[in-house]
């Protein structure tokens, strides 16, 4: 399974970097804007934290197929030391997914996205999206967001289809844990889920408790 991480804040990204093991990041327009950064400098920025094995994934704005194209062969430019590792986002509008196609026959990698049923996900998959990210918690206002992200895993493994899941949308840590209890290849989490997926008040309880009882006992709050 893949741990990806949603966001564009690079202090965040090589925080969580180097306390956990991540696959990539994933980035789309509103969280680009959020960085308060220019589009460039802060993709640039992101490429200079992650290693030659982490995926970037950063999505396109245009809404027309033919400026779709534009916008996804300049997004596969800004990585093309290591075109195998920068996945340009489509979001599966009717453009979206001509669009898919035609990025396809050019070798670039490509994930479909803003997937609000399996339905949608499936006919990515069907025109060659490498990778689908459903909006698991997006879909709950429609539905049962973890049940239709598990029912498209579902029709992919069973057309044996190679499309990658990599859920997105969460607001909790249940979301996360029911698709990764059920096999899901990826999730991307943004920050504040993937904090409270590492802690636990009760952990620092504990670890307090054993400090404690070594000092009163050692005088000294390491083993030797
Ligand atoms: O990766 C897609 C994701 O960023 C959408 O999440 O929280 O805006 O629904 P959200």
């Amino acid at each position: 399974m893949e741990l990806i991480l949603d966001t564009a804040d690079t202090q965040a990204i090589a925080y969580f970097n180097e306390y956990l093991t991540l696959d990539g990041v994933t980035t789309n327009p509103s969280i680009i804007t959020k960085s308060g950064k220019d589009f460039n400098v802060v993709v640039n920025e992101i490429l200079a934290i992650l290693n030659d094995e982490q995926d970037l994934y950063v999505q396109v704005l245009s809404t027309t197929c033919a400026d779709i194209v534009e916008e996804a062969k300049y997004i596969a430019s800004l990585r093309k030391d290591n075109p195998e590792r920068m996945y340009v986002k489509v979001p599966v509008s009717n453009e979206g997914l001509k669009a898919i196609k035609e990025i396809k026959k050019l070798g670039i990698k490509v994930l479909a996205t803003a997937i609000y049923t399996a339905e949608q996900g499936f006919l990515a998959a069907l025109s060659g999206a490498d990778a689908l990210a459903p909006y698991v918690n997006r879909m709950c206002n429609f539905g049962d967001g973890v049940a239709n992200t598990i029912a498209l895993q579902n029709m992919l493994d069973i057309n044996m289809m190679e499309a990658k899941i990599v859920a997105a949308s969460f607001k909790n840590t249940d979301q996360v844990h029911k698709l990764i209890e059920n096999g899901i290849q990826a999730v991307t989490v943004p920050t504040d889920v993937l904090t409270n997926m590492m802690n636990h008040p009760a952990t620092d309880t504990a670890v307090d408790a054993f400090t404690a009882d070594w000092k009163k006992a050692y005088g000294r709050t390491s083993l030797v």
